[in-house]
C-alpha cells in the first residue's frame, strides 16, 4: 500500500520542537524528509535533556522519526552550492529558525524562487509581523504571549503555562496543514507559496473560546465561570480553573485514594440531557424536581456546592470505578490519568498511538506515534536518523553526484569532519 505523500520531499531546515513536529508528521504520511544539520553538532535537542551519556535524547528521537539527516555547513561555499541543488530538488522547505536567518544564509524567497518556483517555503516564528517580529521565542513565551498563560490557572494565583505544547507541537500541527494546503494548490496553480505560522497565532487560535469570553465578559458575567455569583470579574476574561471551555459545566474532583496519589481524580460533566441520571447516580433523586437545581441555569449559581455534593460521591469510588458507572449512563467523564498510566495503557498500544522503537545506540524507547489515522496510508515508526547517517546516500541518489564530486565537498569540510564521514 502507498502513502498518501509518497513523492514530496521535504528539505527539513527545522530544529527544537515546533519544526520537527510538522515535519515528522509529513514524513509519517510517506514524504520524504531530509533533515539538513549541522556538522558535528546538529539539532540542538540531540544533546538537550539526555537521559544516557554520548546518545541522542529522546527530546530528539521523539521528535524526527521517519526522517534521513544529512550534515552540511550552510556558511562553507562548497556547502551552499549543495543546498541550492537540494532546493532545486526539494517540493518543500521548512524551517524555524530565528527571524532573519534563512535570508542571511543567502536563501531569501525571491533566491529560492530563483532557484525552485515550484518551491513551498514553510515557517514558524515566534510572531508574525508586528512589534515582536524579530523576537526569538519558545514554547511557554507563545503560551503567555497566545492568551493561554493569562486564562489558564486559578483566580487566586498567578498565570499558568500548560504541559501540552501548544505553542511547538500545536504550531508544528498548523503548518503542516498550511504545506499539504499549499501542494494542493500547486497541483493547479503551478507555483510554489509561502506558508507562515507563528506560534502567537497558534496558541490563540487553540484559545478561541476565551476570545469569544473576551466578548462575553463586555456583556455580562460569564456565568459558567467559578467566579459566578461571588467573585468579582475584571475586564478581561479571568482565569476558570478548571472549568470546562465549553458551555457543559464541569470540573475535577476527587477520587478513593487522592490523599496519596495525585492523579486519583475525575473530570466530571454535568451534561444538562443526564442531569436526571447523575441525580439518580449520586443520590440526589430530590434535585431532578427541585426548581433550585431542575435547570442548567438554576444550577449556574450553585455550581461549586454542586459539585461538591458529587465529589461526597466520588471519593467513595476510585476513578475507573467511577468511569464504568458514569459511562453505563452516558454520562461525560475522564479519568485524570498519570504518564505512567498512558505509557502502560494497551488500546494506545493497539493503535500505534504510543509506539516502541528500537535505536541501535539507546536501545527501545517509548515514543508517541502518528495520533492521525490514514486507512490508505498506515504509518510505521522509524526510529530517528544519527546525526549525518544519510549524507553520503542523500547526495548520491537524490542529487546524482558522482564519489569524486562527494570527496570534493568533502574535503572542502562542508559535510563535517573526515571522522564523521568515516562513521557512515
Ligand atoms: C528556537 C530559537 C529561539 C533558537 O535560536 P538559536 O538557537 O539562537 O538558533 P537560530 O535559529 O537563531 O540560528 C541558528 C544559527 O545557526 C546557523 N545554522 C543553522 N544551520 C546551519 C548549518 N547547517 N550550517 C551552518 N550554519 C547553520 C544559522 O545560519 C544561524 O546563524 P546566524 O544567526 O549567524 O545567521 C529560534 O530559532 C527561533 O526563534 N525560531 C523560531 C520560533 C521557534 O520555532 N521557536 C520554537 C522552537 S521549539
Amino acid at each position: 500500500m502507498g502513502q498518501a505523500l509518497e513523492g514530496v520531499r521535504i528539505l527539513d531546515f527545522t530544529h527544537v520542537q515546533s519544526g520537527p513536529t510538522c515535519t515528522q508528521l509529513l514524513a509519517w504520511f510517506g514524504a520524504d524528509v531530509i533533515k539538513v544539520e549541522k556538522p558535528g553538532v546538529g539539532d540542538i535537542t540531540r544533546t538537550q535533556l539526555r537521559d544516557i551519556p554520548n546518545v541522542d535524547s529522546l527530546y530528539f528521537t521523539m521528535l524526527n522519526h521517519n526522517k534521513r539527516s544529512i550534515t552540511l555547513d550552510t556558511k562553507n561555499k562548497a556547502g551552499k552550492a549543495v543546498l541550492e541543488e537540494l532546493v532545486r530538488s526539494c517540493d518543500v522547505l521548512v524551517e524555524n529558525f530565528a527571524p532573519g536567518v534563512l535570508d542571511r544564509m543567502g536563501f531569501s524567497w525571491a533566491r529560492i524562487q530563483e532557484l525552485n518556483p515550484r518551491m513551498i517555503v514553510a515557517s514558524i516564528k515566534g510572531f508574525g509581523p508586528g512589534p515582536y517580529q524579530d523576537c526569538k521565542v519558545y514554547e511557554n513565551v507563545a503560551q503567555c504571549a497566545g492568551g493561554a498563560a493569562s486564562t489558564t490557572g486559578f483566580d487566586d494565583g498567578p498565570p499558568l503555562v500548560t504541559g501540552a505544547q501548544i505553542g511547538d507541537s500545536g504550531t508544528g500541527l498548523h503548518l503542516a496543514l498550511g504545506i499539504v494546503t499549499a501542494l494542493y494548490q500547486r497541483t493547479h496553480s503551478g507555483r510554489g507559496q509561502r506558508v507562515d505560522a507563528a506560534m502567537q497565532d497558534g496558541v490563540l487560535n487553540l484559545c478561541r473560546v476565551k476570545l469569544r469570553d473576551q466578548q462575553r465578559i463586555e456583556r455580562g458575567p460569564l456565568k459558567e465561570y467559578p467566579q459566578y455569583p461571588n467573585g468579582k470579574f475584571g475586564d478581561a476574561v479571568p482565569r476558570a480553573g478548571n472549568a470546562s471551555g465549553g458551555g457543559q459545566p464541569g470540573w475535577i474532583l476527587k477520587c478513593k485514594g487522592w490523599e496519596n496519589d495525585p492523579n486519583a481524580y475525575i473530570y466530571f460533566i454535568t451534561q444538562a440531557p443526564v442531569w436526571g441520571a447523575i441525580c439518580k447516580v449520586i443520590g440526589k433523586e430530590e434535585w431532578i424536581t427541585d426548581p433550585d437545581y431542575a435547570t442548567p441555569e438554576a444550577r449556574l449559581p450553585r455550581l461549586r456546592s454542586i459539585f461538591d455534593t458529587i465529589e461526597k460521591w466520588t471519593e467513595t469510588k476510585d476513578k475507573f470505578e467511577a468511569m464504568d458507572i458514569l459511562n453505563k449512563f452516558d454520562i461525560p467523564c475522564g479519568p485524570i490519568l498519570s504518564m505512567r498510566e498512558i505509557a502502560n495503557e494497551p488500546s494506545l498500544r493497539v493503535t500505534g498511538t504510543v509506539v516502541e522503537v528500537d535505536h541501535p545506540e539507546r536501545g527501545p524507547y517509548l515514543s508517541v506515534g502518528n495520533p492521525i489515522k490514514l486507512s490508505d496510508s498506515p504509518t510505521v515508526v522509524e526510529r530517528s536518523p544519527l546525526l549525518g547517517e544519510h549524507t553520503q546516500e542523500v547526495l548520491r541518489d537524490v542529487l546524482g553526484f558522482d564519489q569524486s564530486r562527494i570527496d570534493e565537498i568533502a574535503g572542502s569540510g562542508a559535510l563535517g569532519a573526515p571522522v564523521a564521514m568515516a562513521a557512515e
